[in-house]
């Protein structure tokens, strides 16, 4: 068993990892103001063919975390000797918290299932999980949904993970084949609590303090939010204060334009040019779903310069005021 990057007596905040969003800087932005327990990288794609089972620019992004909360590098592949090598790479590169990607749907890589996929073909999740236990010296866990087409699969699998010394497990309780329709059914988590020790991290669908303080009171062994962070990136605040109160629209609104200014110079630094920092930013509005932001929204997502962006994010965002569009 490896040691988990959390103390025992505690119920970490996890930051989900996103695709496409979670990278470096946006974790930055994260780890400095709204302090998450713990960050996740993107998934890290093992290949399967090449020396290098890893990316260079994916072990550059590894080593670059200095901050003083763990980083758990998230690997998505096939292979049992594959992963093993990008297991040792990480490590070496000097994190030493790997979790697998049992959950994403779109993880299909040609030469072969991945991700959620592999929930299709469990047979071969006990030769994958053993090689990685073998080699990883830190935490070894998972991040699953709760099956492939139904949802009662976890319960199959509950000791599988167990029995291969995976140290906690990450429940998004969807199916694979849902992708992301309806909700996450934390009626499975709660049911997961009552048949394995293993520690498990509750994800999925947790946008309010509200529900994350529910989970915990539940027996959970902490909480990993990923959209409900990006919509309210106060939320890690608000659950360790236990504030389950919602602020009013114009507060909203104001912590929402700190939120993306602060990561307008981190974009421009991270990405090439002004023009792909720009369509970056607009990617992290599409998850911040208050219906009386759109509009406002609509008008970000069609500025065509920073400056612009930033322009219309202090004007109806962060000087908003309630009385003027009433
Ligand atoms: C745009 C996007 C990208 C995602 N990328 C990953 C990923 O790289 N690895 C992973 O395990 N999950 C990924 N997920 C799933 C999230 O980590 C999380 O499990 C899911 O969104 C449910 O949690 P939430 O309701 O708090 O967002 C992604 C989700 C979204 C919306």
């Amino acid at each position: 068993m490896g040691s988990l990057p959390w103390n025992a007596d505690s119920q970490p905040l996890m930051l989900a990892p996103m695709q496409g969003l979670t990278n470096e800087a946006l974790r930055a932005c994260f780890i400095e103001n709204y302090q998450p327990d713990i960050v996740f990288t993107e998934f890290v794609r093992v290949q399967g063919q090449s020396r290098k089972r890893i990316a260079r620019a994916d072990l550059a992004e590894i080593r670059s975390h200095s901050a003083s909360i763990p980083l758990v590098v998230q690997l998505i592949g096939h292979e049992a000797v594959a992963l093993a090598a990008a297991a040792e790479e990480v490590q070496a590169a000097g994190c030493r918290h790997l979790n697998l990607n049992l959950g994403c749907p779109y993880g299909r890589m040609t030469t072969g299932a991945t991700g959620g996929e592999l929930l299709n073909h469990p047979e071969k999740l006990p030769a994958l999980l053993m090689a990685l236990r073998r080699v990883v010296q830190g935490s070894f866990s998972v991040k699953c949904r709760a099956g492939y087409n139904m949802s009662r699969q976890l319960f199959d699998l509950l000791p599988v993970y167990a029995d291969c010394g995976v140290d906690y497990l990450i429940l998004h309780p969807r199916t694979v084949a849902q992708k992301y329709a309806g909700q996450a059914d934390h009626d499975i988590t709660r049911e997961a609590l009552q048949k394995t020790s293993l520690p498990i991290i509750a994800n999925g669908d947790i946008d309010t303090a509200e529900k994350g303080l529910s989970l915990l009171s539940e027996g959970v062994a902490g909480l990993m939010i990923g959209r409900g962070a990006l919509a309210d990136p106060l939320v890690f605040q608000r659950l360790r204060q236990a504030r389950v109160s919602c602020p009013d629209e114009v507060r909203q609104r104001r912590e929402l334009a700190e939120f993306v200014l602060d990561l307008i110079p981190r974009y421009l630094a991270k990405f090439c040019g002004e023009r792909q920092a720009l369509m970056k930013l607009k990617d992290v509005l599409n998850f911040i779903p208050h219906l009386q932001f759109q509009k406002d929204l609509g008008k970000l997502k069609r500025s065509t310069t920073i400056a612009r962006f930033q322009d219309l994010l202090v004007k109806n965002f962060l000087l908003f005021q309630q009385d003027r569009h009433c």
